[in-house]
């Protein structure tokens, strides 16, 4: 385990613990299972921003619209209720679609609709509106720069293309999904590349994060990383 110097430990001597917690960083990073496991032990709540690019997503699809129709994805976004339910349920307009929440047509189109700056605009207001009451563990792309600036503590999670593509062809492999390593290599490169390269929010660390290499570390050592940043190793 990577030992922390004494000052990027979270300063808790006239705090408590952090009110939200923003867990940044590029596909397949393992955000969702580090961000849901702190939620769990902190007793906080854990929101992932990506379903809701794409719960939009999945609508946009269903109702056959160009992912390219900025203005309609837009509205589309403005008029469309996303709920994140327990156990990870994904409700659209009252609707459960969370079978359909990693489809390959939801998978492909995604990072289109999410650099539209319209749909960006909405949700993200939807997210501070989920942060308003605190204990919340919230992770995305653009957490820690645009949705909650102020947080408290901010984590940027970073690993190679290599060991993102292996993890994630892992997953697919678990799952029961045919899986080919090299083709999840260039999916996940050609993902990166739009949300780092959009104009609006596009993937970067906060100037405050804390950069945490996840190479070589299993989800616990990651874990442990994290807590001992809030000084609770
Ligand atoms: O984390 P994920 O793979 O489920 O995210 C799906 C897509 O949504 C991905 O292309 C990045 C985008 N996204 C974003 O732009 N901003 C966020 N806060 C969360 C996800």
């Amino acid at each position: 385990m990577i030992a922390l110097h004494p000052s990027l430990r979270y300063n808790l001597t006239n705090m408590s613990r952090p009110s939200t917690i923003a867990i940044d960083g590029p596909v397949a990073v393992g955000k969702s299972t580090i961000g849901r496991m702190l939620a769990q032990r902190l007793g906080y709540r854990y929101v992932d921003t990506g379903m809701m690019y794409r719960a939009l997503t999945w609508k946009a699809i269903r109702l056959n619209i160009d992912l390219e129709d900025e203005e309609r994805l837009s509205r589309l976004a403005e008029s469309t209720s996303i709920d994140l339910a327990p156990l990870d349920k994904v409700l659209v307009d009252g609707d459960d679609i969370t079978s359909g929440i990693r489809d390959p047509d939801v998978e492909r189109g995604v990072s289109l609709v999410a650099k539209v700056a319209g749909v960006r605009e909405a949700l993200v207001e939807q997210q501070q509106a989920l942060a308003q009451g605190g204990k919340i563990v919230m992770a995305g792309r653009d957490i820690g720069t645009t949705v909650l600036p102020h947080s408290e503590l901010k984590v940027y999670l970073c690993a190679s293309f290599e060991e993102r593509a292996r993890r994630r062809y892992l997953e697919l492999v678990e799952r029961g999904e045919a899986a080919d390593y090299q083709a999840v290599l260039t999916d996940l490169k050609r993902r990166d590349e739009i949300d780092s390269e959009r104009a609006v929010s596009p993937l970067q660390p906060a100037q405050d994060a804390r950069l945490v290499d996840t190479d070589g570390l299993n989800v616990e050592q990651v874990l442990v990383e994290i807590l001992g940043i809030l000084g609770e190793g």
